[in-house]
C-alpha cells in the first residue's frame, strides 16, 4: 500500500506540476483581441438569452432535418432566424447602441443565411439544406470572432 502511494506520488506529482506549467505557459500570452460591445449590463443579459434561443433553434433544425421534416425545418429557420422586419429592427438598434456598423452587417448575414436554408428546405433539397446549415453556423461564428461582451 505504502509502496503504491510512493509510486503514485513519484509519478503523479511531476505529471500534475508539468501539466500546470504547460497550461501556464499556454496562457501566458493569451489576449482576447475581439471588440467589446458597448452594451449596458441589461442589454447583455437580453442578448445572451436571445443567443441561447438561437442555439436551441439550430438544434431543432438539425433534428428536423434528421427526421426528414425539411419543410418544418425551413419554416422554423425562416421564423426564428430569417430576415423578419422585427429582427432587423432589433439588430440595427443594437448596432447603433454599440456604435458598431459591422455588428449589423454580421447580424444580417446570419439572417440571410437562414433565409437561404429555408428556401432549400422548402424545395426538399436535403444536401443543399445541410450545406446552408454549415454556412449559417459559420455566420454565427463570424460575429463571435469579432465581438464580445
Ligand atoms: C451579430 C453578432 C452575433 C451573431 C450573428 C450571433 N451571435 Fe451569438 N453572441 C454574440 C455576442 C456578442 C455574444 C456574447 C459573447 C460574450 O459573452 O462575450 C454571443 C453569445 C452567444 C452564446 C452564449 C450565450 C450565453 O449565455 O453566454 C451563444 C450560445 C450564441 N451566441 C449562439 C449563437 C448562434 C447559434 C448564432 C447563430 C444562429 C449566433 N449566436 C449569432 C453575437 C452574435
Amino acid at each position: 500500500m505504502r509502496k503504491m502511494l510512493l509510486i503514485l506520488t513519484v509519478l503523479l506529482v511531476p505529471a500534475v506540476a508539468g501539466a500546470q506549467g504547460m497550461m501556464h505557459h499556454m496562457m501566458k500570452d493569451v489576449k482576447d483581441e475581439r471588440t467589446v460591445l458597448n452594451f449596458p449590463p441589461e442589454m447583455k443579459v437580453v442578448q445572451k438569452k436571445m443567443m441561447r434561443e438561437h442555439m436551441a433553434t439550430v438544434a431543432a433544425i438539425v433534428s428536423l432535418i434528421a427526421e426528414g421534416k425539411l419543410e418544418e425545418a425551413g419554416s422554423l429557420a425562416k421564423e426564428k432566424l430569417g430576415t423578419n422586419p422585427e429582427d432587423i429592427k432589433r439588430c440595427s438598434k443594437m448596432a447603433k447602441m454599440a456604435g458598431e456598423p459591422d455588428f449589423l452587417e454580421l447580424g444580417m448575414a446570419m439572417h440571410e443565411n437562414a433565409d437561404e436554408l429555408a428556401e432549400h428546405a422548402r424545395m426538399e433539397h436535403r444536401k443543399a439544406t445541410l450545406k446552408s446549415l454549415g454556412e449559417l453556423i459559420n455566420s454565427c461564428n463570424a460575429c463571435h470572432e469579432r465581438y464580445r461582451h
